[in-house]
């Protein structure tokens, strides 16, 4: 399933790393994860999001407040799934993975998660050992740099993360799907209202996804919404973090954001399901 990310070939499990035929060797970590991000193109350092934005992310997932979606995902996977035999899922740009612990559950899956922060994938490894959770492998590596097979997967998911046409087609194999989440237009509407004196609602995203249907009845859009209160400042400021507002705000934003103690917003988000040609 791994291949090498400086050679293409195979990768091969040898003890305690992963190496292919030509000798590239990538060692596994002590929490079971490996880094295949090659330092020519990135710099596995600094690159993704950092410790403290994992932190916030991580706090605020596991009070709940995104749970319904996990749910929702993990039952538009299961049906887009259908009948496939031992489904190999993708979580491409997993975070610290909430929701690749939630696709585990699809009946018989193998979930690989991957993301270029190695922070959110030492978290993914935490996780999956805590919940006693062993379909899930998770490595350090780029969404536009896949490190895996041609045609190895039945479905990849992207949550809040990079669309890629190309490599997304690479992997999936006819007739699979790429399962994108994205904000609707009024997620979290009413906390940008607190913050900005004119708040303007999420646009959509076009992704150019050449390589999979789009607008015939193979394509599903589906909007997921539900309303739910935020009920302290420390989680109103952890889920105002994980936004792309967050380093946008100016002082005055962010003063009326810490003198908010709960809110109740509107969690908007759209499934899209696109199938490869
Ligand atoms: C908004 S977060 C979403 C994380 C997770 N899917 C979730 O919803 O909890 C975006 C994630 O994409 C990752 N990311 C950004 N650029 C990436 C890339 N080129 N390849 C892989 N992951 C990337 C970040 O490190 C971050 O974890
Ligand atoms: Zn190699």
């Amino acid at each position: 399933m791994y291949i090498c990310p400086v050679c293409k070939d195979k990768l091969n499990r040898v003890d305690n790393s992963w190496r292919c035929p030509k000798g590239h060797c990538f060692d596994i970590a002590r929490k079971g994860h490996v880094n295949l991000l090659t330092t020519a193109k990135h710099n596995p350092k600094t690159a993704g999001d950092n410790a403290d934005m994992v932190k916030a992310r991580t706090e605020f997932l596991d009070k709940g407040y995104y749970r319904p979606l996990a749910e929702k995902l993990r039952e538009v996977a299961a049906e887009v799934l259908g009948s496939t035999d031992k489904p190999v899922i993708i979580d491409s740009g997993c975070g610290e993975g909430f929701y690749t612990a939630e696709l585990s559950k699809v009946k018989n899956s193998q979930v690989f998660g991957i993301d270029i922060s190695k922070h959110a994938v030492a978290h993914c490894m935490t996780r999956v050992h805590l919940a006693g959770i062993t379909n899930c492998c998770f490595a350090v590596a780029s969404s536009f740099e896949l490190p895996f097979d041609d045609e190895c997967a039945d479905a990849v998911v992207s949550v809040f993360a990079p669309v890629c046409n190309d490599e997304y087609a690479r992997v999936l194999k006819r007739g699979g799907a790429l399962i994108v989440v994205s904000p609707s237009p009024r997620h979290l509407f009413e906390l940008k209202a607190a913050v900005y004196d004119e708040p303007y609602e999420n646009k959509p995203n076009s992704y150019g996804l050449t390589a999979f249907y789009e607008s015939d009845d193979k394509h599903r859009d589906i909007r997921f919404e539900y309303k739910t209160v935020i009920s302290s400042q420390q989680d109103i400021y952890s889920l105002f973090m994980m936004t792309p507002y967050f380093y946008k705000t100016s002082e005055e934003g962010m003063a009326r954001l810490k003198a908010l103690d709960s809110i109740e917003v509107t969690c908007g988000f759209e499934i899209q399901v696109f199938i490869k040609k």
